[in-house]
C-alpha cells in the first residue's frame, strides 16, 4: 500500500512549497488541484473556462468538476505507490469521494498534516508571492526573493503574480476556507489522521516537522 498524504491548511500556508520538497524524498507525485485548474485555464479547455470565474472570486469550483478532475489524475500509474495531495479535498463531499476511491484501490490516507498560519501571515505571504511562468518555482518578495527581480533563479523564466493573490481575493479565499474547508479538520481528527504543524517557522523547520510526522505515521501504519 502506498503513502497518501493530504496536506491541509489555509491558502498561503505553504502546502505547495512543502509538497515540492517532499516529492524528492518520498518519490511519489505532488497533485495540486489548484495547479490542475491553472493548467486547464492556460490551455483554454472547457473545464478551465468553467473554473475561471470561481477562481477569480476566491470561491470553490463545484465538487463534481473538481472530484472528476482529481480522481482522473490520481488514477494514473505514477500514483500507484502513493501521492501528495495539495488543495484537495476542500469539502466534506470531496473528502468522502477520495475515501471511496482509495478504498476501491485498497489504499488509505496515511496522514493529514494541517499547516497552521495566522490570517495576517496569509495576507502578507500571498500578496508577496511570485511564480515562474515556465517551471512553476514559487518565490516570495519578503521571505525568499529571486536573485534578479522578476527572473526565476532556476530556469530564467519570467515571474508573475497570480490573479487571485490580490488583498481582496485573498480575504475571500480565507473566508471560503473557514466556511467550507475547515470542517475537514474535524473529519480527519476523528479518523486519527490529523497532525498539526506550526507553519510559521522557516521552510526548513516546517519541512523537518512534516518529515517526522510522516515517518511516525508510516511506522504506525
Ligand atoms: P490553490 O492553488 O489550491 O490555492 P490555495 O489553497 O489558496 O493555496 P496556495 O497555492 O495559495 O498556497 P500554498 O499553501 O500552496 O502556499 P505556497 O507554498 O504557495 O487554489 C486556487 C483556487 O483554485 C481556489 O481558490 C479554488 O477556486 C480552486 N480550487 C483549487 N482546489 C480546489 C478544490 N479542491 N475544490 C474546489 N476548488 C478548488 O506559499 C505561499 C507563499 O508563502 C509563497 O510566496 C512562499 O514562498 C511563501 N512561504 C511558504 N512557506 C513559507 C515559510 N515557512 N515562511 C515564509 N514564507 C513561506
Amino acid at each position: 500500500m502506498g503513502t497518501v498524504i493530504v496536506l491541509l491548511g489555509p491558502p498561503g500556508s505553504g502546502k505547495g512549497t512543502q509538497a515540492k520538497r517532499l516529492v524528492e524524498e518520498l518519490g511519489i507525485p505532488h497533485v495540486s488541484s489548484g495547479d490542475l485548474f491553472r493548467h486547464h485555464l492556460s490551455e483554454g479547455t472547457e473545464l478551465g473556462k468553467r473554473a475561471k470565474s470561481y477562481m477569480e472570486k476566491g470561491e470553490l469550483v463545484p465538487d463534481d468538476v473538481t472530484v472528476d478532475m482529481v480522481i482522473d489524475r490520481i488514477s494514473r500509474p505514477d500514483c500507484e505507490e502513493g501521492v501528495i495531495l495539495d488543495g484537495f479535498p476542500r469539502t466534506l463531499t470531496q473528502a468522502e469521494a477520495l475515501d471511496e476511491e482509495l478504498e476501491e484501490r485498497g489504499q488509505s490516507i496515511t496522514i493529514a498534516p494541517l499547516i497552521q498560519v495566522s490570517d495576517d501571515e496569509v495576507m502578507r505571504r500571498l500578496t508577496a508571492r511570485r511564480v515562474c511562468e515556465d517551471c512553476g518555482a514559487v518565490y516570495n518578495l519578503i521571505f525568499n526573493p529571486p536573485e534578479e527581480e522578476g527572473v526565476c533563479d532556476v530556469c530564467g523564466g519570467d515571474l508573475y503574480q497570480r490573479e487571485d493573490d490580490n488583498p481582496e481575493t485573498v480575504r475571500h479565499r480565507l473566508y471560503t476556507y473557514y466556511k467550507e474547508t475547515s470542517p475537514l479538520i474535524g473529519y480527519y481528527f476523528a479518523r486519527d489522521l490529523l497532525v498539526r504543524i506550526d507553519g510559521e517557522q522557516t521552510v526548513e523547520e516546517v519541512h523537518q516537522d512534516l518529515q517526522e510526522a510522516i515517518k511516525a505515521a508510516k511506522e504506525q501504519g
